[in-house]
């Protein structure tokens, strides 16, 4: 499995911090930046992100902001992205089961280390529950055609 990993300035730590996490999982990682503190814009990194994914080259993605609010917002401007935005163990895992989500987002200024290790092992652990569920993101996708 490969994971495109993104973040601006205010998730950069908590990015790095993430990629021994993957590491250990047997995840390969394609970072896709940024690289350091220097203030830069979370939308280009979260269409990096979610470009990787939609074209493939990633089976799915995470992505970091200061809250995660922004750069949630950017990567669901990309048709066929559903980016989660995450605080707890239970939406980690109703992101998958239910959303069947493919880019998980959080706060780099709002998780410790720890607390963003357990939100993505439990998205990574969880299984979409498809049904039901599948007819809702048929839906979605509807809505993106509709408005394309
Ligand atoms: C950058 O200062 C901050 O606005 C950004 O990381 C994010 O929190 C936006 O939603």
């Amino acid at each position: 499995m490969k994971i495109a990993l993104g973040s601006d300035h205010g998730g950069y730590s908590l990015k790095q911090s993430l990629v021994p996490f993957l590491q250990q999982r047997d995840i390969e990682v394609a970072d896709a930046g940024t690289n350091s503190e220097a203030s830069v814009d979370y939308p280009d990194f979260a269409e990096r992100v979610a470009l990787l994914v939609t074209q493939g080259e990633a089976d799915a993605g995470i992505l970091v902001c200061g809250t995660g609010i922004g750069i949630s917002i950017a990567a669901n401007k990309v048709p066929g992205i559903r980016a989660a935005l995450v605080t707890d163990t239970f939406m980690a895992r109703m992101a998958k089961e239910h959303n069947n989500a493919n880019v998980l987002v959080l706060g780099g200024r709002v998780l410790d280390e720890q607390k963003a290790c357990d939100l993505v092992g439990a998205w990574l652990d969880a299984t979409f529950e498809g049904g039901r569920h599948q007819g809702r993101l048929d839906k979605i996708t509807e809505i993106e055609i509709k408005y394309r």
